[in-house]
Order: structure tokens, then sequence, then C-alpha cells
């Protein structure tokens, strides 16, 4: 069996009501950050987790960054497409319904999930965006995102995540036909009670 392109783990569904998660971790962490989160949010739910594979001074992440919140379109391009074709492949392997699949993504992974949102808007059902922020300024193609739905989980004093880029990137991926829910949390850029209680409604 040709070996899958990112380190991962799969943990596989026991209910087959509840949408399979693909979790994406933040800078520094790796496959088994998010897999408390993912069963936490959802239990019963399969877990597609991958680690980032782009290296900054040894902490994993999902596409290169040149300094805080500056990023190069190209290589976030291609490594959005790097993770689609990722995604494709493990859903063929593992026998997941990628029209069923959510993405749980934290900080650089909430980045990327919104950046396959943009330009593979097959790959995925819908997301919850954690502390997300505006890395590809260009709107979802018209019709992309008809039918999705969207979370985006934002803190009112994050020091990372510019307080108008949540709205910015709701209006990208609305463009596209996105339902995109905007949940605002009195927190910094780690998760709060309110953040996982959002995300808890929007997936159930
Ligand atoms: C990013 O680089 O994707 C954002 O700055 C979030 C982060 O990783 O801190």
């Amino acid at each position: 069996m040709t070996p899958l392109s990112y380190h991962h783990l799969f943990e596989p569904g026991t209910d087959a009501k509840a949408p399979p998660l693909l979790l994406l971790h933040g800078t520094g962490g790796d496959e088994h950050d998010l897999l408390p989160l993912g069963r936490a949010l959802s239990p019963g739910s399969a877990l597609l987790s991958p680690r980032g594979n782009v290296s900054e001074r040894g902490a994993p992440r999902f596409f290169a960054r040149l300094g805080e919140g500056r990023f190069d379109p190209a290589e976030v391009t291609q490594r959005t497409h790097e993770l689609a074709d990722f995604i494709a492949a493990a859903a063929a392997r593992y026998g997941l319904d990628r029209h069923q699949l959510i993405a749980v993504g934290f900080s650089n992974g909430a980045n990327i999930a919104a950046t396959l949102l943009q330009l593979r808007p097959e790959t995925l059902a819908g997301a919850v965006l954690l502390r997300a922020m505006v890395v590809l300024d260009q709107p979802a193609p018209a019709g992309s995102l008809t039918g999705k739905r969207v979370l985006l989980a934002s803190g009112t004093h994050d020091p990372i995540v510019p307080n108008d880029h949540p709205p910015r990137l709701a209006t990208l991926l609305r463009a596209g036909g996105a339902t995109v829910t905007l949940q605002s949390s009195a927190a910094g850029h780690g998760l709060a009670a309110s953040d996982i209680a959002a995300a808890k409604k929007f997936l159930t």
C-alpha cells in the first residue's frame, strides 16, 4: 500500500450519524493535539488528524510564515493543494465520506482549513475555524461553497488575529455561498469554554 503523504492518526468512528472530523493543529502542535477536542466535540466521529509538514525551527505547521501574519500566497496555495490531495487519498483509504467531512482547525490549522475552503471546496462539507485570520485575501468562487457551513470563532483580545480579520474572512467565504456563523468570545488566542460550547452546538 502506498504510504499517505502526511504523518497522521486515524481513529475510526463508532457512530455512523456523527460526521467525520479533520483535525488541524496549531503551530508547534502535532497529530495528537486535537484528538481530545475532537472526541469531546463530536463523540463517535471518525477522526483524521495529520501533522503539518512544514517546520518553523522544529515547530510543525501547515504552511510557512514569513513573519507574524505574513505569508507567501504561492506557498500557501501549494501547501493547500498538498493537504487536499492527502485528504482525498486518506478518505479513500479509510472509507471516509468527504461530503460529510468537517474540519476542526485551531490557529494555523484553522487558517489552512479556510484556504482549503477557498481553493479546494470539494474537500470539506464545512469547518469549525478557531482563531482563523485572512491568509489568502481572495473570495471563494461564486457557488463553490453552497450548502457548506462554517463556524468562525474569534477572541476579542487575540494578540495574533487582528479584529477585522474574522468578519473579512466571513465575507470571503460567503462570496462562495457558505453559511458562516461568527462567534466572538472574551478571550485571547487560546480557546475559551464558550468556543467549545459553540463548536459542539455547531456539530450537533
Ligand atoms: C499562522 O501563522 O497561521 C497564524 O499566525 C497563526 C499561528 O500559527 O500562530
